[in-house]
């Protein structure tokens, strides 16, 4: 079993997300724990205080170290396994499919989604946290980019996905885009099913595969193939 720690001033946005599909089925079935917690239950005045004023100036709210320290040293102790800390920041290192393959490998992460305009910079020395970003654009906070990494990751989680279905068709899990895919009827507003795929020969089919997800790949993403050894 995977477990997963999430540590978020907004557990509620996860709810949704959680608890359809695969990512609901997935902990149903006991392949991943994921455990919300509240950083706001750490803040330590009156006001449940969280985020303070930059020193320095400039606009926007910077979110305080000792809440996020109290709150991450509090969810440490809830397993005995020691974790990889991932801070969600768009300065952090881009996402990808073998960043999710990677991170699936671990028994237990502890993601930590920041908002404002970001965290004061001794969580990250303090925590000694990885920075990991889905993408060179700025979200309100962590928690969007927490939900794409536990759904990217879970989903290759074995057993995640049941039977019949498998990852290693996916789009980049062989470094190029899928090839096409249909389903009855086979003629929709005259559009036909390319005879291959009613031929019943899977030699040809999976040829025919490998070509079309080749030629898809140089015509959409010809930069995946930089990298692609075949
Ligand atoms: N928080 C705000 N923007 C983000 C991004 N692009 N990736 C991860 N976390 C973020």
């Amino acid at each position: 079993m995977t477990r997963i720690d999430v540590l978020t001033l907004f557990p509620e946005m996860f709810q949704s997300p959680l608890n359809h599909s695969i990512l609901k089925r997935a902990q149903d079935a006991g392949i991943v724990d994921i455990v919300l917690t509240n950083i706001r239950d750490f803040a330590t005045d009156s006001y449940n205080k969280v985020d303070d004023k930059p020193y320095g100036g400039g606009p926007g709210m910077v979110m305080m170290s000792g809440p996020v320290f109290d709150c991450f040293e509090h969810v440490e102790k809830l397993a005995p396994e020691k974790g990889r800390v991932i801070l969600l920041t768009p300065q952090g290192q881009k996402f990808d499919h073998s960043k999710a393959v990677e991170l699936g490998k671990e028994e237990r992460l502890i993601l930590i989604a920041g908002r404002y305009e970001g965290f004061d910079e001794r969580i990250r020395i303090g925590l000694d946290a990885e920075q990991i970003s889905i993408g060179d654009y700025v979200l309100s906070g962590g928690e969007l980019a927490a939900m794409v990494i536990i759904d990217a990751v879970v989903r290759l989680l074995a057993g995640a996905l049941g039977d019949q279905d498998s990852p290693k068709d996916d789009t980049f899990s062989e470094g190029l885009l899928e090839y096409p895919q249909y389903t009855r009827p086979e003629v929709f507003r005259g559009m036909k099913v390319p005879d291959i795929l009613m031929s019943g020969d899977h030699a040809k089919i999976d040829q025919w595969r490998r070509t079309q997800a080749l030629e898809r790949t140089k015509k959409y993403r010809p930069d995946l193939l930089k990298d692609h050894d075949s």
